[in-house]
Formats: C-alpha cells, sequence, structure tokens
C-alpha cells in the first residue's frame, strides 16, 4: 500500500488480536512498528512474529488508562524510530454485558477508562508528535456497538463515544495533514469472542447465523482496512466510521 513504506506506527492492543495482525501488516508493508500492550507475554509474541517476517518492531508496556504510560509510548517511537507517523488506537476491553439498570458503576468506570479515555489519552499523545512532523494518520478502534445498541451499556457507550471523538479530531486536524477515522469491526474472531464464547458454547453459531456473509470476520481483515486508512489510498477519507461487519448491520 502506498504511503506505509518506511513509516513509523503505534499500535494498542497489540499483543492479541486485531492490534497483533495490523502490527505484522504494517511491518510487512514496511514500517516500524511500536507494539503497545498491558500484556507483556501477548507483546512480546508479536514482535517476535514481526521478527520472523523479517520486520521491525519493538515492545512497550502500555496501560492505556496511564497516560504517563501512554506519554511513553509515543517517546519510544520517537527514541526508537525518530518520529511517529500512524498510529492505530485500538486497545479494549469488552466488560461485563448486563442489563443497562443493573451493571456497576466500577463496570462502567473500568470501561469507559480504557475504552473511550484511552483513544483520547493516546491522540493527545499522539498529535503533538505528527504535527511535529508535517502530519500523521491515526485509526480509532470502534465497533458496530458504536452504531448500535448491542453489548454492555459502558461498551456501547464507549465506542458511540470514540466514534465522536474521531469525528472532533479530524474536524480539528485535517487542515493540518493529520487524517483521522475509526473502524468499526463487526464480530470478529479474536479472544475476546473466544471469551464471549465461553459463556454460552451456542453463541459462535448464532453469531454466524446472524452474519449474512455466512462467516465471522478474521483479524487480518480489520488489520487490512486499518493500513489501508493511513495509506496514500485514503487521502481524502477523514472523520468515517468504516464499517467492517459482513453486512451484519445492513439488514
Ligand atoms: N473481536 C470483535 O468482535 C470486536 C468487534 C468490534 C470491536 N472490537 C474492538 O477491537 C479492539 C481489539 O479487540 P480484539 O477483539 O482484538 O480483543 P483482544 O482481547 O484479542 O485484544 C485486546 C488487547 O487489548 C489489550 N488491552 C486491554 N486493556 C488494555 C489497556 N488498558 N492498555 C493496553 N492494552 C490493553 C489486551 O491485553 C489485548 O492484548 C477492541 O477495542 C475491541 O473493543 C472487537
Amino acid at each position: 500500500m502506498d504511503g506505509i513504506q518506511d513509516g513509523v506506527a503505534v499500535v494498542t492492543g497489540a499483543g492479541s488480536g486485531i492490534g497483533r495482525e495490523t502490527a505484522r501488516r504494517f511491518a510487512r508493508e514496511g514500517a516500524s512498528v511500536v507494539v503497545a500492550d498491558v500484556d507483556e507475554d501477548g507483546g512480546h509474541d508479536t514482535v517476535e512474529m514481526i521478527g520472523d517476517d523479517g520486520g521491525e518492531a519493538t515492545f512497550v508496556r502500555t496501560d492505556v488508562s496511564d497516560q504517563g504510560e501512554v506519554d511513553r509510548m509515543v517517546q519510544t517511537a520517537l527514541d526508537e524510530y525518530g518520529g511517529l507517523d500512524f498510529a492505530h488506537n485500538n486497545a479494549g476491553i469488552e466488560g461485563d454485558n448486563a442489563p443497562l439498570a443493573d451493571d456497576t458503576e466500577e463496570n462502567w468506570d473500568a470501561v469507559i477508562d480504557v475504552n473511550l479515555k484511552g483513544v483520547w489519552r493516546c491522540m493527545q499523545a499522539e498529535i503533538p508528535a505528527m504535527l511535529e512532523r508535517g502530519g500523521g494518520r491515526i485509526v480509532n478502534t470502534a465497533s458496530i456497538s458504536g452504531q448500535t445498541g448491542s453489548g454492555g451499556a459502558p461498551y456501547v457507550a464507549s465506542k458511540h463515544g470514540v466514534i465522536g471523538l474521531t469525528r472532533k479530531a479530524a474536524v480539528d486536524y485535517s487542515g493540518e495533514n493529520i487524517r483521522v477515522n475509526a473502524v468499526c469491526p463487526g464480530i470478529i474472531q479474536t479472544p475476546m469472542i473466544d471469551r464471549a464464547q465461553e459463556d454460552s458454547a451456542e453463541l459462535l453459531e448464532q453469531m454466524t447465523a446472524a452474519t449474512p456473509a455466512g462467516r465471522l470476520g478474521q483479524p487480518e481483515e480489520i488489520a487490512s482496512a486499518v493500513v489501508w486508512l493511513c495509506s496514500d489510498g485514503a487521502s481524502y477519507v477523514m472523520g468515517h466510521p468504516f464499517t467492517i461487519d459482513g453486512a451484519l448491520t445492513v439488514q
């Protein structure tokens, strides 16, 4: 994809699932990648996979609910690779999925802090570094739960919020050569979905049956959309919530 080679990317939640595949795809397209995650084993495994593919990556333990660690993540891109061009703000947790009135404040605070405020913290740290470089590309992971009421209340609210934050950032920085977009994955086969399946053995079948494509998505299919949104091919795509869901939400 044009415009990715020799760039520098940070990917949060890159120790698993969608983030791991985005990190690998950036590296395959010739970017150097900062792999950020709270899960150190997962993060190191991703770096090893990228190395095995012949790519360049470094791991930095990052909890996106801690501004100091987020700042250190961006500083790692500057120190190791000399700047920052691309960011995939992707770390997220599903939280508990209770009916709204049964939900707890603890669950609300935990999910909002990672999924919504985490994306805000990351952009706050990334944008100044990108302005310094003369521009950049940011993709935030929202969800079809950002466009529907499907999922726990804080999850749904956080993902609607990510789309709003993406639009605000695009309004503020599109004129300064920073393109900001979001991806809204449908049901993607990652450890997050494996965990949901543990609670209900039939869930996978139900989710597959509900998807017009007749199958769940693969993390690589989100990764390729993220890297394309960062590429020159998407040069006039700004503030867009890009749905990738096998036609789940259009039926
Ligand atoms: N899998 C799906 O069906 C699906 C659908 C829509 C949206 N999403 C979103 O995609 C993103 C990635 O999910 P996934 O399916 O790959 O899940 P996953 O659980 O496989 O990966 C999430 C990663 O985020 C990391 N993480 C969690 N909290 C963190 C924190 N505070 N700081 C840094 N890293 C943290 C985890 O350690 C993990 O490596 C999430 O934002 C999720 O909400 C997933």
